[in-house]
């Protein structure tokens, strides 16, 4: 696109013509008018200071000549700096009115700053409409994930209120399943918020992250074995890792998490190594994968694979867009590739903290 010149030379440039042409006009019209009036109305030129009739003619002419000159300018001037700011009002106030499609046109008398101004401004609604529309899909996805747990507690309890139900360790294991899986909801759209309000902090603390990791492991061992895993630990025992190794153990149980509801039962493998000034954690399964046109979104809330499927086995959708706020609060990041037979999620970080 070619530059346009600021406001400023804009109207350095109109003033500078307007006082050009009215100059011209006056002292080139008084030459024009003088060599005429003395070789062909000679008696016409006045004698004294007052002028003759013609004279005042001539007088009243040029005036009105300079004011056209300056009038027009003025309105070309004006039209250049108006229209765009009209344009941004309008839609300013269609705005205010919740209208949130409006955009100011973007003319060609709109140049310079006034220009930016339009463009500012209509990348500003821009933003506004996108957030509104996220704003709404996450107040519906939040309501309907929370609707499913709290219809089945509701119904529950109040089958045990009505005695339709007699009180049973089972009948107790599932009402906690429910809460728990609130308390889960809850907690992930609180790492969520944070991270989206920037307030997301890791404490990051030098540790042998390979004993805390083990830890995790520890716990979901008697799982993954029922279901069929056979798990392969890779931990570099020596590793010192600067890190917050709370967080970094949450974003390992999603992916443990997701192995076991969504991975074929086989081997399992979770793997901790520095390479490259990054230190790795990878979680590896054996299938069924992720297909290509899903990986690049599938880290985003409420993204789901096959979402009949992964409702079922309980998941709110949250798990990778927790596992990616929590590389990204490291400085690092998360990435999905195609495994031999499945997939393996790899969160990297920068293994020294760059003050
Ligand atoms: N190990 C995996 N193998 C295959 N698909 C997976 C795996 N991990 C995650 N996915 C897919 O990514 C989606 C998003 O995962 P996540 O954000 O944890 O949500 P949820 O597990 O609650 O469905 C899942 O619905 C699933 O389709
Ligand atoms: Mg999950």
């Amino acid at each position: 696109m070619r530059p346009t010149p600021g406001l400023r030379r804009q109207i350095i440039q109109s003033l500078a013509v307007m006082a050009l042409g009215i100059t011209f006009i006056s002292v080139f019209g008084s030459y024009v008018f003088y060599a005429f009036a003395v070789a062909y109305l000679p008696d016409s030129i006045s004698e004294t200071w007052i002028p003759s009739r013609v004279e005042m003619i001539w007088i009243v002419c040029t005036i009105i000549a300079a004011l056209g000159m300056a009038v027009f300018v003025a309105i070309r001037l004006s039209q250049r700096l108006i229209t765009p700011l009209k344009a941004v009002a309008h839609s300013l106030r269609e705005v205010a009115q919740g209208k949130l499609d409006a955009r100011a046109p973007l003319d060609e008398q709109a140049t310079g700053e006034t220009a930016q101004l339009v463009r500012d401004f209509n990348t500003m609604v821009d933003r506004l409409q996108s957030m509104t529309r996220e704003r709404e899909f996450w107040n519906a996805a939040i309501a309907h994930e929370l609707r499913t747990p709290v219809t089945i507690l509701r119904g529950r309890l109040q089958g045990l209120a009505e005695g339709v139900f007699s009180p049973s360790g089972e009948i107790f294991e599932s009402l906690l399943r429910q809460v728990e899986g609130l308390n889960r909801l809850i907690e992930d759209l609180r790492v969520l918020s944070l991270n989206d309000s920037g307030q997301l902090e890791v404490q990051r603390v030098t540790v042998r992250l390979a004993d805390e990791l083990s830890f995790v492991l520890q716990a979901f061992a008697p799982r993954l074995a029922t279901k069929g895993f056979h798990l392969h630990s890779e931990l570099d025992a020596n590793l010192l890792v600067e890190c917050d190794a709370v967080r970094i153990g949450q974003a390992l149980m999603a992916l443990l998490d997701n192995a076991l509801q969504h991975a074929e039962p086989g081997h399992l493998l979770v793997r901790l190594h520095q390479a490259n000034g990054l230190i790795h954690l990878t979680v590896e399964d054996e299938g069924p994968g992720i297909d290509s046109s899903l990986a690049t979104n599938i880290f985003e809330a409420f993204r789901r694979g096959d979402p009949t499927r992964s409702r079922k086995s309980g998941g709110s959708g949250l798990g990778l867009a927790v596992v990616k706020a929590i590389a990204e609060a490291h400085g690092g990041r998360v990435v999905v590739q195609p495994s031999s037979a499945g997939s393996s999620f790899v969160i990297s970080w920068p293994a020294r903290l760059r003050v």
